[in-house]
């Protein structure tokens, strides 16, 4: 147990968020599996997403879920488009509240960069040999025809019709997230998927009120984000990715500060700050990597548009997560990668920064034994060395 003789880490402090609070900082960032078929959770899902909870996040993401069929990226995401979606993701809500963590879910549409490769499948345009072996693209969409680059699929170009039958689609994928027992929603607007292709310049160059100027721009975006907000229940927090650079030069952190404020004032809590992917592949790095490389980008949101904000990028052990929000650039701080390779981070966090001497914070049926292992292990004697 945490005595209270040395002050506890923020990253180990609750966070309240409206009506929900998270028991630490420590936030599973959204990740895709492609284990789902038809968009339904399963098995797969209920073991992978709920080791994060067993392992002590506070608030633990899905991957990326499709408003509808053709807004997931491949047609082995998840989905919301459908009441028969919800009672498997129940099941999954369930079991993270009984581990203490909140449960989020990440609402998406994929827009130009829909119907691609899987990430180990290479993450790029299918291929001959992909439709060979079954997989089926759709008609994409996007701000305009042009596609993300040569050999990717032409998007249709939507109408102001379409883009309100999205909107709505939105809107009601948060209601069944919020049937289903979601805590937290986040809204996908980053990466060059469809919000984020509405965003930059570069990829929209309509000259309709969803283009032109910045505020054309962001308007699809902040339709969106009203929408989902008054569809998603009042005492439940609205997160939003950001891609605070698009990587291509044409969206800025200055238009990121600007679309951080606006969100503010549509009710969303939480901008969640990432970066880049409106060109290439989602895994594409035009942006220098290195740990907490997207930090500066949840500071200048944080201290500008003055938001809540989440940091994530290499975010790699309990020290460098608490100097994060010590040296106040985030609120929150999302773990991606180290949580695949460990998903008990939270709570070995919890031990690296000597806040959990007696794991108390672990599951009672482990803590226990760790515990009494600590307290009664021994030298090796010496006879034996
Ligand atoms: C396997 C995998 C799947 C991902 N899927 C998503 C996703 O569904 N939605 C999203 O916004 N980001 C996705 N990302 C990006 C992560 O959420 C995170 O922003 C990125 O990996 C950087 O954090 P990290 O360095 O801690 O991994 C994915 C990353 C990985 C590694």
């Amino acid at each position: 147990m945490h005595d209270g003789a040395a002050p506890l880490p923020l990253l180990f402090t609750p966070l309240p968020l409206r009506g929900m609070t998270a028991r630490n900082r420590v936030v599973i960032s959204p990740m895709v599996q492609y284990h789902a078929r038809d968009g339904l959770v399963n098995d797969f899902h209920l073991v992978h997403l709920g080791a994060f909870a067993h392992g002590g996040a506070g608030i633990v993401f899905t991957e990326n879920a499709g408003v509808v069929p053709g807004g997931r990226v491949t047609e082995m995401d998840l989905g919301l488009w459908d009441d028969a979606q919800i009672d498997g993701l129940r099941r999954l809500t369930t079991f993270i509240h009984g581990q203490r963590a909140l449960a989020g879910v990440q609402l998406t549409h994929s827009g130009r960069k829909g119907a691609v490769q899987s990430a180990p499948e290479g993450n790029g345009p299918l291929t001959a040999a992909d439709l060979a072996r079954g997989r089926k693209p759709w008609q994409v969409i996007g701000p305009t025809t042009e596609p993300v680059g040569p050999g990717w699929l032409v998007p249709h170009a939507l109408t102001a019709a379409e883009i309100a039958g999205l909107v709505d689609a939105w809107a009601q994928a948060a209601r069944r997230a919020d049937r289903a027992g979601f805590d937290v929603c986040e809204i996908h607007g980053a990466h060059g998927y469809l919000l984020a292709s509405f965003l930059s310049p570069v990829s929209n160059t309509r000259n309709d009120a969803y283009g032109g100027d910045r505020a054309g721009r962001m308007r699809f975006a902040l339709e969106v984000a009203r929408a989902v907000r008054a569809a998603w229940p009042a005492h439940k927090p609205l997160f939003f990715r950001v891609s605070a650079l698009d990587g291509a030069g044409g969206w800025d952190i200055d238009d990121t500060v600007a679309l951080a404020e606006a969100l503010k004032a549509c009710g969303v809590d939480v901008v969640d700050c990432s970066s880049g992917g409106l060109t290439g592949t989602a895994t594409a790095a035009p942006i220098p990597r290195y740990p907490g490389f997207q930090v500066p980008y949840a500071s200048a949101v944080k201290s500008r548009a003055a938001v809540t904000t989440m940091a994530v990028g290499l975010i790699l052990d309990g020290p460098q997560a608490e100097a994060i929000l010590q040296e106040g650039h985030a609120d929150l701080v999302a773990i991606g990668r180290q949580a695949l390779y460990d998903p008990f981070w939270a709570l070995h966090a919890a031990q690296a920064l000597g806040c959990d001497p007696d794991f108390a914070l672990w599951p009672s049926e482990i803590g226990w034994w760790l515990e009494k292992r600590a307290k009664t292990l021994q030298p090796v004697p010496k006879a034996a060395e």
